[in-house]
Order: C-alpha cells, then structure tokens, then sequence
C-alpha cells in the first residue's frame, strides 16, 4: 500500500514533536505533505517556529512548514505556558532553526493542496485548535469531499476536561471551528483525553527513549522530562501523557486503538461549558454518528512503536 498523505496541522508543544517525529520517521506510512502551523499552546511565531526545530531534529529540513492563523475564529487566544513552558519546547536545548517558513498561509495551502488532490485521498491531522481547518472549509467548502480523514487530538468524555472542569484545551481554545469541522460530514477520528490519559510516558518508558542515545531520543526524553511534571501533579500519574502522537501512531498502527462511532457535538454558547464535546457514548440522542470516538488503547503497543520508529531518525 502506498504511504497515505497528511497535512499535520499543530501547535508544538513537547508533545506535538513527537508526533510530528514519529510521522517524520514512518515514509513506508506517512507522507507528510506539509505541516501548517496554528497558534494554541503558545502564540503563532513560537509554534511555527517550533515546528521548524522539530523538522530539523528530525533530520527532514526539506518538510514545508506554513504559518495559519493566529487567533481563535470567533475568540481570544488562550494559551498553555503553564503546562509547556515559554518557548512550548521547553526541556530540551535545541538549536534555532535554519529552515524558512513557506511564504503561502497555512490556509490557503490546505485549501490549494485538497484541491490539487482526488476526492478522499488527503487526511488531515490536527494536533492543536482547529482554527486553520475551520477556516479552510469555511472559505472553501468544495475541500471538504477531499478528505480521506481527519484524525485529530481533542475533546473527552469521562475525563471531561482539563483547560476547564468541563472542555479539553484544543477544543476550547477555538469551539467555532471544532463545530465547522465536526459538522462537515468528512470522516472523523477523534483521540480524546479518555484514550490520551492511557498513554503515560512512565519512568521505564521515557527511559526507552532516554537509551535509544541518539539526538532525538534524548530530546525526546528530556520533553517528557518538562511537560510531566505539569500532569503528574495535577492527576498524581506516573507520567505525562502523550496526547498528539496518539494521531500519528493511528496512522500507522490502527489495530492499537477502539473506539465507537457515535455523534459528538461542540459547545460553542455557553461561558460555563464552552468547548465540551458533548459526545453521545451510550447513543441516548438518536443524533447521527459524525465520528469515531476512540476510547482505548494498547499502551505498550504504542510505547514500543513510538521507541522503534524513533530509533529510526
Ligand atoms: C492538547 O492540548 C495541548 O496542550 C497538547 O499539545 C494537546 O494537543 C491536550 O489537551
Ligand atoms: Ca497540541
């Protein structure tokens, strides 16, 4: 089978690296057409440039990185410093990039390379606030019947939320443009923090990383480093969870997660609960399927794929 190709649409964050790494290390799987990056974790020019940084680490500086939007479609930004640090890439010291950023808006090159493309033969992979992909179909529906997939990072169920008690962080950055893309009829796969929090980078785990002794997997261990502190006293865990690259490995590996197709919609009115995915687990509403929702995952399945694959870069 030919390598399916993705735009990875992000706002790295440790853990959007080592999605964007594990994506970077499987061409057999992925072919990367271009990363768009979006302001969420921290503001546009840091998450542009820490994709950049990431790209270079991963040894492919000829990966086309475009700037979107810098903003929420209909809101403020709200950014995550707290749990990413400064810079989003805190932990690891790694050089400025030297690639440059492609002169095109993110937008309009999600819009021109759908275009470009067969109907369904593109999927799309958001890691962040979905501000770029619902600013692509709004200003150009015809993409829509384009995508093969969205697969993205976002929402929950039993967990519920953790930017607020009730919404997870990318979804409520932008609930405008999370409610444009669940209502757009493309093929959804949503990762959830319900799967997400199974997915703990454990002492033993990062020290697979730590032991591959290569550039990337140390980089890769010293994020985990910085970012787990923020959840393991938050939740008392063992370990960060890695929330993005449950995404890429899907790509790449689907039999390692499950889940249930069902119908989720986005809370876009009220201030209290704003960003919920109301996600109809039990079929209560009778409101039709829009997604699958995944809500399981072979943890050390995902473990020993992340360690193979980056032991590749
Ligand atoms: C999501 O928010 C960000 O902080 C992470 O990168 C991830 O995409 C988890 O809620
Ligand atoms: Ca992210």
């Amino acid at each position: 089978m030919s390598a399916r190709k993705i735009i990875i649409d992000t706002d790295p964050g440790q853990d959007d690296a080592v999605a964007i790494l594990l994506a970077l290390a499987s061409p057999e799987e992925i072919d990367v057409l271009g990363i768009t990056a979006v302001a969420g974790n921290v503001p546009l020019t840091l998450t542009s440039k820490n994709a950049r940084i990431v790209c270079e680490l991963a040894g492919k500086p000829d990966t086309k990185v475009y700037e979107g939007c810098d903003r929420p479609m209909g809101r403020e930004l709200v950014t995550a410093e707290h749990v990413h640090g400064k810079t989003g890439l805190n932990g690891p010291v790694l050089p400025a990039p030297i690639m440059k950023v492609e002169d095109q808006h993110a937008v309009n090159f999600i819009i021109d390379t759908l275009r470009a493309h067969d109907a369904g033969t593109v999927t799309l992979c958001p890691l962040g606030p979905l501000t770029n992909i619902g600013s692509a179909f709004e200003k150009a529906p015809d993409i829509i019947e384009k995508v093969q997939e969205i697969v993205l990072m976002g929402g929950a169920y039993f967990e519920v939320g953790n930017i607020t008690p009730a919404a997870e962080f990318n979804i409520y950055v932008d609930p405008q443009a999370a409610d444009i893309v669940f209502k757009s009829g493309a093929p959804i796969v949503v990762m959830p923090l319900d799967v997400t929090h199974k997915a703990l980078v454990t002492k033993p785990r990062n020290d697979a990383f730590r032991n591959l002794g290569t550039k990337v997997g140390i980089a890769v261990a010293e994020m985990t480093d910085f970012f787990e502190r923020f959840d393991k006293e938050k939740y008392g865990s063992d370990g960060a969870p890695l929330h993005d690259p449950c995404v890429t490995a899907y790509l790449i590996q689907p039999e390692l997660f499950s889940g249930r197709r069902i119908n989720v919609e986005i809370e876009t009115q009220s201030e209290l609960t704003m960003g919920m995915t109301v996600a109809d687990w039990w079929s209560v509403t009778g409101r039709a399927p829009n997604a699958i929702f995944i809500g399981d995952i072979d943890a050390d399945g995902f473990f020993s794929l992340l360690a193979e694959r980056l032991s590749r870069l």
